[in-house]
C-alpha cells in the first residue's frame, strides 16, 4: 500500500467541487487517512512548490495557492501515487482526458483544481509538510476485502 498527498486548490474549494472530488477517490476504493481545510502560508507554499522556484509562473502559483482555503488530504491504496495522478489528468486541463478531474472540471493550467504528489519522494515530503503524524489516522475500512483480492 502506498500513501500520497492530494490537495484541492483554492479554485476547487471556491467552485464547490470538494465533495465531488472526494467522492471520486472514495468510490474508486482509495482510503482517506488525513483531511483538513486550511489556509496555506507563503512560507509553506514556497516550500511546497520549491522545485518551481526558478520558473516564470512561480510567483503567480504561490499567490494563487495562498489566496484562499485548500483541502489537504492523504490517500492510501495500491499504487496510490500514480493512480491519483491518472485520476487528476494532465497538468494543462485542455490536454487532460475526459473522465479525469482536470479534464472534467478545468480549462486553464493556472486553475487546474487539484495538486497531487508526483513520486514517492515528493509524497513523503508533502505529507510531512502538511500533516503531523498524529493527524494521519490508522483505520481498517470494512469493505477492504471487496476492493482488494
Ligand atoms: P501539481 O504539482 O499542482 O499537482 O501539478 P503538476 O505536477 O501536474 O504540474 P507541475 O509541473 O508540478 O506544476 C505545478 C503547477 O504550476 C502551475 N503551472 N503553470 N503557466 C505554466 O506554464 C504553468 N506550468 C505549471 C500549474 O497550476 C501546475 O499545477
Ligand atoms: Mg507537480
Amino acid at each position: 500500500m502506498q500513501r500520497t498527498f492530494l490537495a484541492i486548490k483554492p479554485d476547487g474549494v471556491q467552485r464547490a467541487l470538494v465533495g465531488k472530488i472526494i467522492s471520486r477517490l472514495e468510490e474508486r476504493g482509495f482510503k482517506l487517512v488525513g483531511l483538513k481545510l486550511m489556509k496555506v502560508s507563503v512560507e509553506l507554499a514556497e516550500k511546497h512548490y520549491g522545485e518551481h522556484k526558478s520558473k516564470p509562473f512561480f510567483k503567480g502559483l504561490v499567490d494563487f495557492i495562498t489566496s484562499g482555503p485548500i483541502v489537504a488530504m492523504v490517500w492510501e491504496g495500491k499504487d496510490a501515487i500514480n493512480s491519483l495522478r491518472k485520476m487528476m489528468g494532465k497538468t494543462n486541463p485542455l490536454d487532460a482526458e475526459l473522465g479525469t478531474i482536470r479534464g472534467d472540471f478545468a480549462i486553464d493550467i493556472g486553475r487546474n483544481v487539484v495538486h497531487g504528489s508526483d513520486g514517492p519522494e515528493s509524497a513523503e515530503r508533502e505529507i510531512g509538510l502538511f500533516f503531523k503524524n498524529e493527524e494521519l489516522i490508522e483505520w481498517n475500512p470494512d469493505i477492504r476485502k471487496w476492493i482488494y483480492e
